[in-house]
């Protein structure tokens, strides 16, 4: 199972001071020297964190391969078409939404996505759609011709009782099951953290996992210390010895 690392959060720190810091690209690299086999970003209409200069920047730095999340809207649907990126995954986006909420209705748009597909493979762009974990999707988004499901772990991670977290954790092995069996690849994502990934982690018919949240916002923990101990030394001067 490989791991791809969401950055969108990196460009939220940067976007709340206006300034070029921290640098979601940076983020990436990093990412990828640490052994992240993926970067994935989400250019948002509203552009609240991703911005287009980081998109195309992502494009050329990437070495591992780059998935831009996305609404279906026609502006960035062309953007998308114009930077090539090695996957596209289609979300539902809402202007007020904190983040992505529910799968995508792909049975409700079928002649819609079909046709959104169409323009991506002629460019060879890979198509994922993200999915709540019920079969009636993951079998319309076969039937539009995607690559690949991502399924929403999104109610899995919210799910507090035992019985229900167990019950989404069936629900979502049986959708990666019956997506692998329809020739598609099988993503996983949203909500996941240090506490709650080991179980999806070990459902074998998932190819990926998509993470953002959990891991920028553990980044700053285990950072904090070694952060605070090099400003340290500039503010107090070089500790006696290591001169
Ligand atoms: N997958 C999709 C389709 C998403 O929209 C998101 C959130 O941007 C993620 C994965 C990552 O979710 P999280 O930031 O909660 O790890």
């Amino acid at each position: 199972m490989r791991l791809a690392v969401n950055i969108d959060h990196v460009a939220t720190l940067r976007n709340a001071r206006g300034g070029n810091e921290p640098d979601p690209v940076t983020a990436a690299q990093v990412a990828e020297l640490a052994g992240a086999e993926g970067i994935v970003c989400h250019l948002r209409e509203d552009r609240r964190h991703i911005r287009d200069r980081d998109l195309r920047l992502l494009r050329s730095v990437v070495k591992t391969k780059l998935d831009l999340e996305m609404g279906a809207a026609e502006e960035i649907i062309g953007i998308a078409l114009d930077v090539v990126p090695d996957l596209v995954t289609l979300v539902p986006e809402r202007r007020q939404e904190l983040t992505t909420e529910g799968g995508l209705d792909v049975a409700g748009q079928k002649e819609f996505l079909k046709d959104v597909v169409k323009q991506f493979h002629g460019k060879k762009i890979r198509v994922s759609l993200f999915v709540d974990p019920v079969p009636m999707q993951i079998e319309a988004a076969r039937g539009v011709g995607a690559d690949v499901v991502e399924l929403h772990t999104g109610e899995y991670a919210n799910a507090r009782k035992e019985r229900d977290i167990q019950e989404c954790l069936v629900a979502l092995e049986q959708a990666a099951k019956l997506g692998k069996s329809l020739g598609l690849g099988v993503n996983a994502g949203h909500g996941l953290n240090y506490m709650n990934t080991g179980p999806v982690a070990s459902i074998t018919e998932i190819d990926e996992l998509s993470i953002g949240h959990a891991v920028i916002t553990r980044a700053i923990f285990v950072g904090i210390e070694r952060a605070v101990r090099e400003m340290l030394v500039l503010v107090k001067g070089v500790p006696k010895g290591s001169e």
